[in-house]
């Protein structure tokens, strides 16, 4: 198993020997400072921001100015703990080299290009997997990028449009030679959106052919499945998104946080988003988080209800407290 990636001036290494390179995938709504920090703490060695559109950036949307707000990077800087990756779309080839310019500008660490958005939109636009359609186009935004800026440029993609033009092979060994450094391959195709399997066997082909680093992603649910794509696809690193967003415990290797680890994962990122979005928006949005943290751990339904009905930072705390104390007197009687 590969330990260490280099991605230009990185080298990016696993957590503890013995263990895959794991990244948090870019995920738009959920990639934000706050969860991208608690991922690198976990032990994500990338972590990657959710997609921004180039047009919004050069229009200094306000959505999208807080969406560059990647003062975790200061941190991954000052303790080598983790790399930040912002992610750039767009169907304008100049604009996205623009807005490129700007990501970097920001603190981004690593480039990444999206080219396997499959969302109906994206595609209409002509952005995201919509360049798989024309690669000698796809190629030159990667070597527009990369001429562009100072830190190194990966990509993130499909196998292919469909079963029928699977182009991941001919898309690895020619985004090599138009400057990228790495190449993130979700196995599935642009016509599969999110359904059926993926199919790591393609991760494979690709590692087999890439000059540079893949990153395997799709379908690694456990961290049993991280480890098992890179032993079956020999890729230098594991990307991973849904996965993360309900156990973000899964970066930090073969572990099962107990109750209190988890209440206090709830509370910091309670914390760091209020402080991101704002007391009202903040609680809002860690809403679908408190209900993935605490999933699975017996006899917590009525806390998860509870806490996907908050409103307040005070109420949240207080459910918690509850269930501490609550949970303290159970293993007291026991
Ligand atoms: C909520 C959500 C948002 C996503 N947003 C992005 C994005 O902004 N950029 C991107 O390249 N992929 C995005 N993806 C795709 C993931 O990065 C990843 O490729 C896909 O979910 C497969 O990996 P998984 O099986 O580990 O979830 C998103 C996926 C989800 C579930």
């Amino acid at each position: 198993m590969a330990h260490e990636i280099t991605i230009g001036p990185h080298r990016i290494k696993s957590l503890r020997p013995g263990m895959p390179v794991l990244t948090l995938a870019p995920m738009a709504g959920i990639s934000n400072w706050p969860f991208r920090l608690i991922c690198a703490k976990m032990g994500a060695q990338m972590v990657g921001v959710e997609f921004i559109n180039c047009n919004a950036i050069l229009h200094e949307n306000p959505k999208t100015l807080q969406m560059m707000n990647f003062c975790d990077a200061d941190i991954y800087r000052d303790t080598g703990m983790s790399l930040l990756a912002a992610q750039i779309y767009g169907n304008d080839i100049g604009r996205m080299v623009e807005g490129a310019r700007v990501l970097e500008d920001k603190g981004a660490q690593i480039m990444d290009i999206n080219f396997g958005c499959s969302v109906p939109k994206i595609l209409r636009s002509d952005s995201g997997a919509a360049f798989l359609k024309d690669i000698d186009r796809m190629m030159n935004a990667v070597r527009s990028v990369a001429d562009a800026v100072s830190i190194p440029v990966i990509i993130k993609t499909r196998l292919g449009w469909d079963h029928d033009n699977i182009s991941i092979l001919e898309v690895v060994k020619r985004a090599a030679d138009s400057g990228a450094h790495a190449v993130a391959v979700h196995a599935r195709t642009v016509a599969q959106k999110f359904n059926g399997t993926a199919d790591w066997s393609w991760i494979a082909r690709a590692a087999e052919v890439s000059p540079v680093p893949i990153f395997g992603n799709g379908d690694v649910f456990t961290y049993q499945d991280a480890v098992r794509m890179v032993d079956e696809t020999g890729c230098a690193g594991v990307m991973i998104a849904r996965a993360a967003r309900d156990n973000p415990y899964i970066f930090s290797g073969d572990v099962t946080p107990t109750f209190s680890e988890r209440v206090r994962l709830a509370r910091d990122h309670l914390g760091m988003m209020v402080e991101y979005k704002g007391e009202k928006v903040g609680v809002m949005e860690m809403r679908k988080f408190f209900a993935s943290y605490f999933k699975g751990f017996p006899n917590a339904s009525h806390l998860r209800t509870s806490l996907v009905q908050v409103d307040t930072v005070t109420q949240a705390h207080r459910i918690l407290d509850d269930w501490v104390a609550d949970s303290d007197r159970h293993s007291h009687d026991a």
